[in-house]
């Protein structure tokens, strides 16, 4: 596969979000199926991103990831990320995580759950608001200089937490939700992860599965499914939202592609140092989502697609503060 770079890691242009193996689309598959899925995206793609975080079913994410990349460990880029404010089980310190021995011990027991001994890529999964991000910079830079990570990012951060991080420790990524239907990064993020030649690391790329233009106002999302409170797919949404569809379709259709990968081409055109971590748990989603990489969009196409787009409103968002509906997973949204 097409090599892409955050700063100084090296990944495959498309990578692999690992979440929903273990939460946030409802039902998952077996162990053994999610072990065969992962080590297929490297040995069959040639993916070597793969992303996981301690909250992604209070450590379970990490556990699976971790037995799944242990044959191919140094052959791919690891990346997890930690959640400062969240305690999770037997991370009740004192201090919290946002110090120097809560980031540390976070970092240590990630390890042993990935069976590892270094992280490639570690991420703030959140940062905190009133809280001096060049701090955990320091932390994350201490944590490179002594080999137990590779690189840091953080995740869902401002221009100014981004801007001030960077100053610290420079940043090899940012990451955080961007698609044809959430691109609110595009007015500042983006233009500043280019200009600081930050990498940027797009999660929820195909819009929660939305872009595939494989779900329709019939279908039903049950258990810890994300979609259930992600507003774009209430069902009158999913209608109103079908012009779209009706376009990525068409562009499809010349390209002799599909909408998830027209979706994806879209994003790949962008920035040079953009790679999406789409989630896939099925062979035929792996092949086609894969594929994006040798579906190109030219310059003129990209200009009339961004005309066309301009037209097209987006109808439901994706709603952190309904979060708390689903109970006990409240952090998929918004993590
Ligand atoms: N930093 C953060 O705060 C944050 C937040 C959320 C996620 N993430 C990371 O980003 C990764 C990706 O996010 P996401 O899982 O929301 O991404 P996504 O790819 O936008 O959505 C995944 C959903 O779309 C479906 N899908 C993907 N490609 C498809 C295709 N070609 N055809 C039909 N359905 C398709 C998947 O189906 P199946 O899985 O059922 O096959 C799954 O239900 C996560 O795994 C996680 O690692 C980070």
């Amino acid at each position: 596969m097409q090599q892409r770079n955050l700063r100084n890691l090296t990944v495959s242009a498309i990578g692999l979000g690992c979440m929903g193996f273990s939460h946030g689309y409802g039902a998952t598959p077996t162990e053994e199926e999610s072990i065969r899925l992962i080590r297929k995206a490297y040995d069959d793609f040639g993916c070597t991103l793969f992303d996981t975080a301690e909250v992604y079913a209070n450590y379970e994410n990490e556990i699976l990831v971790g037995k799944a990349l242990r044959p191919i460990r140094d052959k791919v880029i690891l990346c997890t990320k930690f959640m400062p404010e969240k305690f999770l089980p037997g991370q009740e310190i004192p201090e919290g995580k946002t110090s120097r021995r809560g980031l540390r011990n976070a970092l240590e027991a990630s390890l042993k759950r990935l069976q590892t001994d270094y992280v490639d890529l570690y991420y703030e999964h959140r940062v905190p608001q009133g809280k001096d991000v060049g701090e955990v910079a320091e932390w994350m830079g201490e944590l490179i200089s002594e080999g137990k990570i590779r690189a840091w990012g953080v995740s869902e951060a401002t221009p100014a937490q981004i801007r001030r991080a960077h100053t610290v420790t420079p940043l090899s990524a940012v990451q955080s939700e961007y698609s044809l239907m959430e691109r609110r990064v595009e007015a500042e993020v983006l233009p500043l992860c280019k200009e600081l030649s930050i990498g940027f690391v797009a999660y929820s790329p195909m819009a929660s599965g939305f872009l595939s233009g494989k779900y329709s106002s019939a279908d039903t999302f049950t258990g810890d499914d994300v979609r259930r409170v992600i507003t774009r797919f209430d069902k009158k949404n999913i209608d109103a939202n079908q012009p779209l569809l009706d376009l990525l379709h068409a562009y499809a259709k010349d390209k002799g592609a599909t909408p998830a990968q027209i979706s994806l081409a879209w994003m790949l055109h962008k920035y040079d140092n953009i790679v999406p971590i789409p989630g896939m748990r099925r062979d035929e989603r792996m092949t086609e989502n894969f594929g994006a990489v040798d579906v190109t969009l030219t310059d003129t196409e990209m200009q009339k697609l961004e005309e066309e787009l301009s037209h097209i409103a987006i109808h439901g968002d994706r709603k952190d503060s309904d979060i708390q509906k689903l109970g006990t997973v409240e952090t998929v949204a918004t993590h």
